[in-house]
C-alpha cells in the first residue's frame, strides 16, 4: 500500500489549511505505518506554475509550506517529502500520458472551468493538462491510496481513467489503479468575520484567519473579536442552521478536539460566547502552540529544509525510475 498526495505551495498557511487537508496527511501516514505502507507527499511546485507567480514568492512559498508540513507532524523520516519539481519524471511521465488523455476528457474538469473562468482562451496550456500531470504524480509511485479534497475527485477518476487505456492499448500491467481518499467530513473552516467566506490568506483582514505562525496572544484576540450572533448554543447541530458564525467555531472547536460537533454541543448548550470563546481560544492556543514553535525554528533553518527534501528526492526519485522506464518501453521509445 502506498498513499501519494500532493500540496501547492502557494501559502495558505492557516487553521483552515491545518484542520483541512495537511492534518489528513499525518493521520495517513500514521495509518500507513500501521498496515505496513508508506507515504509520498510532495510539493506540487509545477503545478504552481499553471497559473503565474511571483518567481521570489514561490520560492519563499515553497520553503514555508515544507516547513509548515514538518510542524504539522509530517516527518521526513517516516514518510518521503520532496519537492516534484526534484524527481524530473513528473514531468516525463506527464509528457508521456499527453499521449493517453483524451482532448474530451480533459474538457469535462470543471476545476479547469471554475480557474479559466471568462477567459478561457487567455488560460495558460499547463492549467488545461494540469489534471494530466497529477495523474502521473501517482501513477508514477503506484500508489494505491491518495488523499484529496473533495474537489480533486475528478481529477483522480480521470488518474484511474489514463492508467486503465494506457494499460489496455499498449497490453502491459503497469500503472496501478489509485483510490481517491476523501476525508469523511473535512472540516469547512471559515472567515472568523463572515462565516459564509471560507478562511483564505488572499482576505485583506488578517483577522479573519488564524495563522500557524500566530502567537498566544494574537489568537486569543481574534477569538474574541470574531463575528457572533447574541444567540446562546443550543443542543442540537441541526439548530446552527442558519448561524455560520457559530457553526464555524464550534466546528473549529471539534475539529481540535477531535469530538462530534454534537458532544461538543452537549457539554456548551445554554451557554453564551462570553463562555464559549475563551474556551475556544484556549483550545486553540494549546494545540497550535507546538505546531507555531516548531514553524519558526525550520523557518530560520532553511539550509535544513533543503537537505530533508533533497533526501526525499532521492528516494522519490529510486522509486519513480522503474514505473518511468516502464512506460518507455511499453511505447516503443
Ligand atoms: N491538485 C491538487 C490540489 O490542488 C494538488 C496535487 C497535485 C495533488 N498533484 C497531486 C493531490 C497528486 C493529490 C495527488 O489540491
Amino acid at each position: 500500500m502506498r498513499t501519494v498526495s500532493g500540496i501547492q505551495p502557494t501559502g495558505n498557511l492557516h487553521l483552515g489549511n491545518y484542520l483541512g487537508a495537511i492534518r489528513n496527511w499525518v493521520r495517513m501516514q500514521d495509518a500507513m505505518e500501521e498496515s505496513g505502507g508508506e507515504c509520498f507527499f510532495f510539493l506540487a511546485d509545477l503545478h504552481a506554475i499553471s497559473q503565474y507567480q511571483d518567481p521570489a514568492e514561490l520560492r519563499r512559498g515553497i520553503r514555508e509550506m515544507a516547513a509548515a508540513l514538518i510542524a504539522c507532524g509530517v516527518d521526513p523520516a517516516r514518510s518521503t517529502l520532496f519537492r516534484q519539481r526534484d524527481v524530473p519524471a513528473h514531468s516525463e511521465l506527464a509528457w508521456l500520458l499527453n499521449g493517453t488523455a483524451r482532448v474530451g476528457w480533459l474538457n469535462r474538469m470543471t476545476q479547469f472551468k471554475d480557474k479559466s473562468g471568462k477567459n478561457r482562451e487567455g488560460a495558460s496550456v499547463a492549467l488545461y493538462t494540469y489534471p494530466v500531470l497529477q495523474a502521473a504524480d501517482v501513477l508514477l509511485y503506484q500508489a494505491t491510496h491518495v488523499p484529496v479534497g473533495d474537489d480533486q475527485k475528478q481529477h483522480l477518476e480521470l488518474a484511474r481513467d489514463i492508467a486503465i487505456k494506457f494499460n489496455t492499448d499498449y497490453a502491459v500491467e503497469l500503472f496501478t489503479l489509485p483510490e481517491p481518499i476523501i476525508p469523511p467530513a473535512a472540516a469547512r473552516i471559515m472567515s472568523l468575520r463572515d462565516g459564509a467566506a471560507k478562511m483564505s490568506k488572499s482576505d485583506a483582514s488578517d483577522m479573519s484567519r488564524i495563522n500557524l505562525a500566530d502567537d498566544p496572544d494574537l489568537i486569543t484576540q481574534k477569538i474574541r473579536k470574531a463575528k457572533t450572533d447574541p444567540e446562546p448554543l443550543p443542543d442540537d447541530p441541526g439548530l446552527l442552521d442558519g448561524r455560520p458564525e457559530a457553526r464555524n467555531l464550534v466546528t473549529i472547536y471539534s475539529a481540535l478536539a477531535d469530538e462530534p460537533v454534537k458532544d461538543v454541543l452537549a457539554r456548551f448548550a445554554g451557554q453564551g460566547f462570553g463562555a464559549f470563546k475563551p474556551a475556544l481560544a484556549e483550545l486553540t492556543v494549546e494545540k497550535l502552540r507546538p505546531i507555531g514553535a516548531r514553524f519558526a525554528e525550520l523557518q530560520q533553518d532553511p539550509a535544513e529544509l533543503d537537505r530533508l527534501l533533497k533526501l526525499g528526492a532521492e528516494k522519490a526519485n529510486r522509486v519513480a525510475a522503474p514505473t518511468l522506464g516502464g512506460a518507455y518501453a511499453a511505447l516503443g521509445l
